[in-house]
């Protein structure tokens, strides 16, 4: 009977998660950039906002008419459905979750299934943030997440990045390496498609100290995670799969970062938090993506 009643419950898992990506979805219908791939902006609100916050943001957050930048917001789990709620059935922006379990179901006190993230909304989940690394989330986890997200039909923003001790003695290339093949390298067969995966360039001395990478280390870092990529998959596939710049992001320096051939866009956390700065961001992205294009007109 435990039997019959599990396997009911996989398939129906299994046909409602092929009737989510059998969706056609019209935001995926993007124009692309002369880079192109479809700038991204990502906001991590981390544990921060509440209910009444979240419904305040929607309200506020003004989106440019054209679909040219995609638009992320990943507020805390609880949040998800007020912020869908709030933000309506015809919003361009998407959402995404902080965090998932790698198993479908089971005893896991507090934790959220990637099922459970796409039925509250999320499109996009985070993957390795450098706080989950530091509180103890080892590699292994961060490769079973990455598989389960993409099972479960999530796009997933890997983040990897370097500490300052790291850079200081010349080893952030080999870090990077490392969490790139480890995290990936057990996906080569099949590949994922390019554009349900995200990579996030996150150098840990930049995340909320103001202290931002220079446009030179973070196109340097991103170019070689792309070579990486190529490695791991195809020249191909690395060329389309998108890749941010996250750590102290603001309207100020996302116009010169994104000058760099291999930035696609950015995972945003502090700036996020004002629904104000992170249009600021976005507009800055349009602007930045409109000189890259007639540049190469
Ligand atoms: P920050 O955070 O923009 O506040 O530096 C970025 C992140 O942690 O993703």
């Amino acid at each position: 009977m435990e039997d019959i009643r599990e396997t009911v419950q996989k398939v129906v898992r299994q046909v409602i998660l092929e009737m989510l990506s059998a969706e056609p979805d019209a935001l995926d219908q993007w124009s692309t950039s002369e880079k192109g791939r479809r700038p991204l902006v990502a906001a991590n609100w981390k544990m921060n906002l509440l209910s009444a916050d979240a419904r305040r943001y929607a309200t506020e957050i003004e989106v440019p008419e054209d679909n040219g930048v995609e638009i992320v917001i990943c507020p805390p789990h609880i949040l998800l459905p007020v912020l869908r709620r709030a933000l309506g059935e015809e919003t361009k922006i998407r959402l995404g979750a902080q965090d998932m379990h790698h198993e479908e179901s089971g005893a896991h006190t507090g934790e959220h299934s990637g099922a459970m993230i796409s039925d509250a909304g999320a499109r996009y989940v985070i993957v390795g943030h450098s706080e989950r690394r530091a509180a103890g989330e080892g590699d292994e986890e961060v490769r079973q997440k990455v598989s389960a997200a993409l099972a479960t039909g999530l796009r997933p923003v890997l983040c990897v990045g370097e500490l300052l001790p790291e850079r200081q003695r010349g080893a952030t290339l080999q870090i990077l390496r490392n969490q790139l093949t480890l995290a990936l390298g057990g996906l080569a067969a099949p590949a994922p498609d390019p554009d349900d995966l995200v990579v996030a360039y996150e150098p840990v001395w930049a995340i909320g100290t103001g202290k931002v990478a220079t446009a030179k280390q973070a196109g340097e870092a991103l170019a070689f995670i792309r070579d990486r990529a190529a490695e791991i998959f195809s020249h191909a596939w690395a060329e389309r799969v998108r890749l941010l710049y996250g750590g102290s992001v603001n309207a100020d320096n996302a116009e010169e970062l994104f000058g760099q051939p291999d930035v696609d866009g950015f995972l945003v956390g502090g700036a996020s938090l004002d629904p104000a700065a992170m249009g600021a961001i976005v507009t800055a992205v349009h602007r930045a993506r409109a000189a890259v294009e007639s540049a190469g007109a």
